[in-house]
């Protein structure tokens, strides 16, 4: 055959017309260390790669292998030509149903368009291994889930970023390939191509969203939980003592992001104690309260690991969702709450053993009066000597806020319906007996009384509130509470006793984590999103003023005090580097190098205190 198109760029491009035959002959198997490796396809029933019909090139991007003779078809009733920019090449005049063929040789990126008025556009990928060299052997659809779909939604339709669907994407290639590479400054949408994704992906990415939806539901029962559960190592033949030398409630564990580890590192002398195997792209961290010997840790792919900080290894591991965000773990030690995005449950396990106990749907009336299905977008615990035992999920689209009892049979479940609209992430007041709330579309904290499972009140904060963990602290004889938000660079500050905003500080551009510590003068607030990311805002607990802004660095994020609050931890995820500061003095202390993408920090004794996270 002359063609060896991959079976993902067929998938891909797998827009109904006539494709979908080839899906039935696109092979696919597991390859060892769970990546997935594609076979190339082998017979090719159609007479054309990429068809011109309806004013548009199907698949609008395709990549292939160099050496691939590419053909295309006018599928049009009039006469077409095409041309490739910096004249790669130019079909002669093709008729209706007329075939054009170039042998695609040299690696690299061809965009073409019809010549009549170049309005329809196509891209053409080529590259060495084709499809196999983007993504790290992901879909485009995949890559999407990973990195796009917290903003745009799940099935592209908009949420805190707006919808990327074909029709709404009304401006030319070039416009948004810039918006993706580029970010658009000011905004929360992030500069993608120093984010470490290349041009070629950047492209099939646009392809992909210019094509129509796929269905997206997919399913991850009980019987799938089950079947993932591994045991790693019998924990009776682990050291009874720790083997580091660090401080247990002063360690600093570090998500390296895109290297599948967590680097731990010792709070007290900023030393590296090793690293943590975990997956892809850690993401929510529980703390044991009971024991200072397990973490557990979830990765967006949905893994979910128990790991041992003596040993810095993990020890058991279970599949609860496809794609995963929010962990929680009871006070109790006894179990723990699992947030999926796909699919659309929440998980409850044994955290001694990570045996699934119960998968909940999460899915309900919105505040619009549909019925959604919806991704938990946080879960929290509360400690039941303040008020009971329980979990809270908040369900994004949903616009509900549910409270699970765990210490009865069955888990039973109390809902609290027209919360807001997008919910994200959120935090306790210091007595547990306020949960904080980000409704993101609505631009508002709510503030939810969780003895009495009902909406105290909604304070309008600026656009998209992101607290992150939170911030709360006791000054003035008074109690606050503080968000940034991912819309614009401000940082919202209320009084606890009436919800009343206390102060509003600008700041350089949008953020996604604030921080405080009861040791600690200071509120520690990032601007990841501004067109300098590299801005941590010291804000004075008192005066509610700026005290300080620490500049440094490419990007950073996520300051995290260590247990005595005398130094702060800042991630910058670009520059690849942790950098330590005096917490009251603002000098760098330490700069701690050699990680790959460090975002996330977490100090394990601020972590066991401070339930909710
Ligand atoms: C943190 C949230 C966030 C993430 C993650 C994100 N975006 Fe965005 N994106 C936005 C926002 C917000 C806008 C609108 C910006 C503005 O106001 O101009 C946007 C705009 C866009 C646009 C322009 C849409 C238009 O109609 O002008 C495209 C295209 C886009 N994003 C693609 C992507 C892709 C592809 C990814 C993943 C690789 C991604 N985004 C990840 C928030 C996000």
């Amino acid at each position: 055959m002359k063609r060896k198109l991959t079976a993902v760029s067929i998938l891909f491009g797998g827009l109904g017309l006539g494709w979908v035959v080839f899906l039935a002959l696109v092979g696919r198997t597991q390859a060892g260390a769970g990546g997935t490796t594609f076979l190339p396809l082998i017979l090719s029933p159609l007479n054309y790669d990429i068809l011109l019909d309806g004013a548009a090139f199907m698949p609008h991007v395709l990549a292939v292998q160099t050496g691939t003779a590419v053909t295309w078809k006018n599928g049009e009733s009039s006469p077409q030509t095409i041309t490739a920019g910096l004249g790669a090449f130019t079909s002669p005049e093709l008729p209706p149903n007329g075939l054009f063929d170039w042998p695609a040789t040299a690696a690299g990126i061809y965009t073409y368009t019809t010549a009549a008025d170049g309005s329809i556009e196509g891209a053409l990928v080529v590259s060495e291994n084709g499809m196999a060299d983007w993504f790290n052997g992901r879909t485009p659809a995949q890559a999407y889930a990973d990195s796009c779909a917290g903003c745009h939604g799940a099935d592209r339709s908009g949420g805190i970023g707006p919808a990327l669907l074909p029709g709404a994407l009304t401006e030319n290639d070039p416009f948004y390939f810039d918006t993706i590479k580029n970010g658009r400054p000011g905004t929360i949408m992030p500069p993608w191509g120093n984010l470490g994704l290349r041009d070629e992906e950047i492209w099939l990415l646009l392809g992909f969203l210019r094509s129509e939806p796929e269905d997206t539901s997919v399913t991850w029962d009980m019987d799938d939980i089950q079947a993932s559960h591994t045991v790693l190592i019998d924990e009776s033949t682990l050291p009874i003592t720790p083997t580091h030398s660090g401080n247990l409630d002063n360690l600093m564990l570090v998500t390296e992001r895109e290297a599948e580890r967590i680097a731990v590192f010792d709070g007290n002398t900023h030393t590296l104690l090793g690293r943590i195997p975990a997956s892809y792209r850690a993401h929510g961290y529980a703390f044991d309260p009971t024991n200072d010997r397990w973490v557990y840790n979830i990765g967006r792919d949905g893994w979910l690991f128990k790991m041992d900080l003596y040993t810095l290894q993990p020890v058991r591991k279970v599949r609860v969702g496809l794609d995963s965000r929010g962990l929680a773990i009871s006070d109790d030690g006894n179990y723990l709450i699992a947030g999926n995005y796909a699919p659309y449950t929440a998980v409850i396990l044994d955290a001694h053993t990570l045996q699934p106990l119960k998968v909940i749907a999460t899915e309900g009336y919105d505040p619009d009066g549909r019925w959604v299905k919806s991704r938990v977008a946080i879960t929290s615990d509360v400690a039941p000597s303040l008020v009971g035992s329980y979990f809270i999920i908040a369900l994004k689209e949903a616009g509900q806020v549910w409270r699970i009892d765990y210490s009865q049979p069955g888990f039973p479940i109390t809902k609290l319906e027209n919360v807001g609209r997008i919910l994200h992430d959120g935090f306790l007041s210091p007595d547990n007996s306020r949960f904080y709330l980000a409704s993101q579309e609505d631009d508002r904290m709510a503030v939810i009384d969780v003895a009495n499972w009902t909406l105290v009140t909604q304070i309008e904060t600026g656009d998209t509130p992101h607290p992150g963990s939170g911030a709360v602290w006791s000054a003035n004889g008074q109690e606050y509470g503080a968000t940034v938000h991912a819309g614009e660079g401000l940082v919202t500050i209320w009084n606890l006793a009436d919800n009343q905003i206390a102060a509003q500080i600008p700041t350089s551009g949008p953020g996604l984590f604030i921080r405080a510590h009861e040791q600690n003068p200071y509120v520690w607030a990032d601007t990841m999103f501004a067109a300098s990311p590299h801005q941590i805002y010291v804000i004075d607990k008192e005066t509610l003023t700026v005290t300080h802004v620490i500049t440094d660095g490419l990007m950073t994020l996520h300051p995290e005090l260590t247990d005595d609050g005398q130094f702060v931890y800042i991630s910058d995820w670009q520059g690849e580097v942790v950098r330590v500061y005096n917490a009251h003095t603002f000098a760098l202390v330490a700069e701690l190098s050699g990680l790959t993408t460090p975002t996330g920090i977490f100090n394990t004794s601020r972590r066991y205190e401070m339930l909710g996270h």
